[in-house]
């Protein structure tokens, strides 16, 4: 039987399907606007995200794009600017009047757009916990602020679903709402919070450590940046709860032997008196040109507790190349 949780949130959002309700979910960054892109208005107020998961970077080679949980399309529609041709992008949500709801800001977005066309969309119904797609079919997928809203074996279904379908080394876009505090449990278990993305988050290290568990070799952590507090004033907590929002892409990378390559964005700067330095493990730091290495390497470089290697801080800001 399904969880009551799950049921709140398929209510909420056909809800917020009928009702467009601004700030349901914002993101702190501005709307990603492209050369030739109008984006319809009850579009830009369904736009239910925490970040964004398009990104230029991993649309090269057309690929077969993935979006599950669609909210008003806004950011279908911004994959499908990039992909440009029939069914490129197949949306699947739960909640038909939430298809419904995108279905008509795709009609509205063809009038705005000329290179655009409805059919560059298609909107199946389905579940996250049970996607209606064929098994190494996606080369990128995508989720936007749905699945902290899943309690852990949820949460491990959905990524296991995402596994499945896509490709060897094809790319899960994630963004979703972290928090390095505990959240009481009488918020987590606060169903209509849970569902508004408020108080299902894990700590970044827990996030990332469910995404590897389900076999993803690579994770890069893109962005984090603040995103809500929950105070004591407007919420049932004795203190304030700070919220951030994180942007990850997940690679469905073998697992490498010694544990997944996880970025979150250090890097190493040697500036020893040596042509280079040669850790024989693939990584070669010449002097004072910064690698950006994975958690891992980074360890590694650090326990040799050399005076002429810099290992910086993470920035949560990878942004692709270096180690690995
Ligand atoms: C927070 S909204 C995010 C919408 C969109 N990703 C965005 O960034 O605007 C969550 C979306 O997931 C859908 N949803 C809720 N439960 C789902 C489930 N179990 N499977 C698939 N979609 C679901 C909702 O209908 C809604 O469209």
């Amino acid at each position: 039987m399904q969880q009551s949780y799950l049921e709140t949130t398929k209510n909420v959002y056909k809800e917020a399907a009928e009702n467009p309700q601004v700030g349901l979910c914002c993101t702190t960054t501005p709307v990603w606007q492209l050369p030739g892109l109008s984006i319809p208005k009850k579009m830009l107020e369904m736009n239910y995200g925490c970040g964004s998961t398009v990104n230029p970077r991993d649309l090269v080679n057309n690929p077969k794009i993935l979006y599950v949980g669609v909210g008003g399309g806004m950011e279908l529609l911004q994959f499908a600017y990039f992909s440009r041709q029939l069914n490129g992008v197949v949306g699947v949500d739960v909640v038909d009047e939430m298809l419904q709801a995108s279905k008509e800001n795709f009609e509205e977005a063809e009038k705005q757009n000329h290179w655009f066309r409805s059919e560059f969309v298609k909107l199946v119904k389905g579940d996250a916990l049970n996607l209606p797609i064929e098994d190494n079919s996606i080369d990128v997928a995508a989720q936007n602020c749905l699945f902290n809203i899943f309690k852990h074996d949820d949460l491990k279904k959905a990524l296991e679903e995402m596994y499945r379908v896509l490709k060897p080394h094809g790319r899960l876009v994630l963004s979703d709402p972290t928090c390095e505090q505990e959240i009481p449990e009488n918020l987590r278990e606060d169903e209509r919070l849970r569902a508004l993305c408020l108080s299902g988050s894990l700590t970044l290290n827990d996030y990332i450590k469910i995404i590897t568990d389900v076999g993803f070799g690579t994770v890069e952590i893109r962005a984090k940046r603040p995103y809500r507090i929950l105070d004591p004033v407007n919420y049932d907590t004795d203190k304030l709860i700070f919220i951030e929002s994180v942007e990850v892409c997940a690679i469905k990378d073998p697992m490498p032997e010694d544990g997944p390559c996880v970025f979150t964005g250090k890097t190493a700067i040697y500036y020893g008196g040596e042509e280079s330095f040669d850790d024989e493990k693939g990584h070669v730091l010449v002097p004072n040109q910064p690698l950006a290495v994975c958690d891992k390497t980074a360890g590694a470089l650090g326990s040799l507790q050399r005076i002429d290697i810099f290992i910086s801080e993470s920035t949560f800001f990878y942004d692709g190349g270096g180690c690995c």
